[in-house]
C-alpha cells in the first residue's frame, strides 16, 4: 500500500490556494511545500547576484543549490522576486531539477500537501486529490489590493489586474508545464467564496476520496 498522502493544489497567481494548502496540511496533518517558493528562491539568486534572468546556467546552479529546509518566504514572497520567479519558470532544464526535489518532498511519510502550477499534471500526476483552485482576474486584483492596503500600503487597482494578466499569460502559456487544470483536478472558483467556504468544499471532497478508499 502506499505509504503517502499526497494533495496537488494548482491554481493562478492569488486564487487563494497557499491558504487553502496550509489549512488542509494542519487539518490532514501533512507535510506543505509552497513550490513557488522553489522559482523564487532561484529568482531571488540571481537578482542577489545582479544576473539577468535568461542567464540559464546561472539559474540551473541556483536551483542544484534550492534547500527546500531553508526556503525564507519573508525574504521571497516580494513581489518583484514572484514577477522574475514567473521568468525563471520557463526554463525546462531548472524545471527538471525543481521538480525532482519537490518529488522526494511529496514521497516522504505521511505525504504532503504541494501547491503550485503544474503539481497535478507534472510534479505529482498520481496524487490522491487534485484541486485547481482560481478565481476571476478582477477578484484576485481587489484581494492584493486589499492586501496592500491592510499593511498600510497604497497601490493602484489598474495596474495590479495587469500585473496579474500578464502573469496568468506567462505561466498559462509557457512551453513546459503550463498552468492548466489536470483532467481529473476537482475544480473550486473562489470568486464569489470566503477561504473558509472553500477550505469546507475541499474538506468535502478530499473526505469523500478517504471515505470510498476505507471502503474498498
Ligand atoms: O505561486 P507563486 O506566485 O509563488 O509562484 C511564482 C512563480 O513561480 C509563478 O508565477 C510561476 C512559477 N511556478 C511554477 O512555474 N511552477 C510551480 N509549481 C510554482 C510556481
Amino acid at each position: 500500500m502506499n505509504p503517502t498522502f499526497t494533495i496537488a493544489i494548482d491554481g493562478p497567481a492569488g486564487a487563494g490556494k497557499g491558504t487553502l494548502a496550509r489549512r488542509l496540511a494542519d487539518h490532514y496533518r501533512l507535510n506543505l511545500l509552497d513550490t513557488g517558493l522553489t522559482y523564487r528562491a532561484v529568482a531571488y539568486a540571481l537578482i542577489q547576484h545582479a544576473l539577468p534572468l535568461d542567464n540559464v546556467s546561472a539559474a540551473e546552479t541556483a536551483a542544484r543549490q534550492v534547500d527546500l529546509a531553508r526556503l525564507d518566504r519573508a525574504v521571497l514572497s516580494a513581489h518583484a522576486v514572484g514577477e522574475a520567479a514567473s521568468k525563471v519558470a520557463v526554463f525546462p532544464t531548472v524545471r527538471r531539477i525543481l521538480v525532482e526535489k519537490q518529488r522526494d518532498f511529496a514521497k516522504t511519510p505521511p505525504g504532503a500537501v504541494l501547491d503550485g502550477r503544474d503539481i497535478g499534471t507534472v510534479v505529482c500526476p498520481d496524487a490522491d486529490i487534485k484541486l485547481y483552485v482560481t478565481a476571476s482576474a478582477e477578484v484576485r486584483a481587489r484581494r492584493r489590493l486589499a492586501e496592500i492596503e491592510s499593511i498600510g500600503g497604497t497601490a493602484d487597482f489598474t495596474e495590479i489586474l495587469a500585473d496579474i494578466v500578464r502573469r496568468d499569460e506567462r505561466d498559462m502559456g509557457r512551453a513546459d508545464s503550463p498552468l492548466k487544470p489536470a483532467t481529473d483536478a476537482h475544480l473550486l472558483d473562489t470568486s464569489e467564496m470566503a477561504i473558509e467556504a472553500a477550505f469546507l468544499a475541499a474538506m468535502a471532497i478530499i473526505d469523500d476520496v478517504l471515505a470510498k478508499r476505507d471502503k474498498a
